[in-house]
């Protein structure tokens, strides 16, 4: 079987730092030894208000980031969701396969939904359905993502497995995470219990990909910390949430163990590590910073881009679709 690669973020806001080490920077290193889809998955976006205006720019500030950090638009397709009619003709038939008491455990509908219960929309209950179907509309086997998405994950694995047990026929695979080192979770900066997250209020809570190196330089200054020294291992960050998250930031870009950035840092306290970590972020993230404001500046580019990975994602996914089709029992 090929092994093929899909994955996504939502253009629902600014993308941060959290994306690009949990996310876009693997993406970037699986384009040589994978086929790769990369897609900006709109129709998830709007499962929460979106402005229409606002959505059209972000769907190409997102293809830029992915773009900017090294996805290469020749070599991986990348599109927007909603192009590919595919994926919601499949999310329908999975709403028909997964079973409410699955989509009942889900933490991400829990957490976004909280108080609000009965007033969210009905597409932010069945978005993993979605999700199960942008992976399996092209067969991917390997998903790579940050932490949070790990049970969609596995939601997508048992909806395959009911399609195939159900219909009689081996069509879709059991499709493998890819959830890789220390970035894979990174925290808020205002609370290292909170992920990093686009919907938080508080845009000092992360490192956006657009942020110029003065507003990065102020967002870590502020970080929260304790008023404790670095210790000589990364066990000894133990219940100081704040301090773990900073440092496995550090240890993330740095291409280091945590445990590493400890031991060069020991002894020393927050105000000497921000620092230290201010120029590594700002190292980083500025040439992309940088890239992506070049790209969106040229919206042509970005556009044909996207429409042109369209065409190729709908090719993969026509045939496949069709088979889903004929094991359901349509009409075709
Ligand atoms: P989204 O848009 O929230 O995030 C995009 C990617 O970034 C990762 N990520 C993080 N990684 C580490 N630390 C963080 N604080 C952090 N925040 C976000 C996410 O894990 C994700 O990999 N449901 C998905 C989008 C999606 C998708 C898919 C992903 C839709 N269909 C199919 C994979 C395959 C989401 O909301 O990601």
């Amino acid at each position: 079987m090929t092994k093929r690669v899909f994955s996504g973020a939502q253009p629902s806001g600014d993308m941060h730092l959290g994306n690009y080490l949990g996310a876009f920077r693997n993406w970037v290193r699986l384009q040589d030894d994978y086929e790769c889809i990369y897609c900006v998955v709109d129709m998830h976006a709007i499962t929460v208000w979106q402005d229409p205006a606002i959505l059209v720019q972000q769907t190409r500030e997102a293809a830029a980031a992915y773009i900017a950090s090294g996805v290469d638009p020749k070599k991986s397709i990348l599109f927007n969701q909603s192009r590919v009619p595919g994926h919601a003709e499949l999310a329908w038939i999975f709403n028909c396969v997964a079973r409410l008491g699955w989509l009942n455990r889900m933490t991400q509908f829990k957490d976004k939904a909280g108080k609000n219960r009965e007033r969210v929309s009905t597409g932010l209950y069945v978005y993993p359905n979605l999700m199960a179907a942008d992976i399996l509309l092209y067969k991917a086997t390997h998903v790579p993502v940050g932490e949070d998405q790990k049970q969609h994950l596995e939601l997508t694995r048992d909806i395959a497995q009911k399609f195939n047990t159900d219909f009689g026929v081996e069509l879709f695979p059991i499709t493998e995470p890819i959830i890789m080192g220390e970035g894979a979770r990174i925290m808020s900066l205002r609370d290292g219990t909170k992920k990093m997250s686009k919907s938080d209020p508080s845009d000092m809570s992360r490192l956006n990909l657009n942020d110029d190196t003065d507003t990065l330089a102020q967002k870590i200054r502020k970080a929260k910390t304790d008023g404790d020294l670095l210790p000589a291992k990364a066990s000894l960050l133990e219940g100081r949430p704040e301090a773990q998250n900073l440092v496995g930031i550090y240890a993330a870009l740095m291409d280091q163990s945590r445990d590493t950035v400890c031991a060069e840092f020991e002894g020393k306290g927050f105000g000497d590590f921000k620092k230290a970590l201010t120029e590594v972020v700002v190292t980083k993230l500025a040439p992309i910073t940088e890239e992506m404001k070049r790209l969106q500046a040229d919206t042509a580019y970005i556009d044909s881009i996207l429409k042109d990975g369209a065409a190729r994602a709908q090719a993969i996914a026509a045939p496949i679709l069709m088979d889903v089709k004929k094991a359901v029992g349509y009409l075709v």
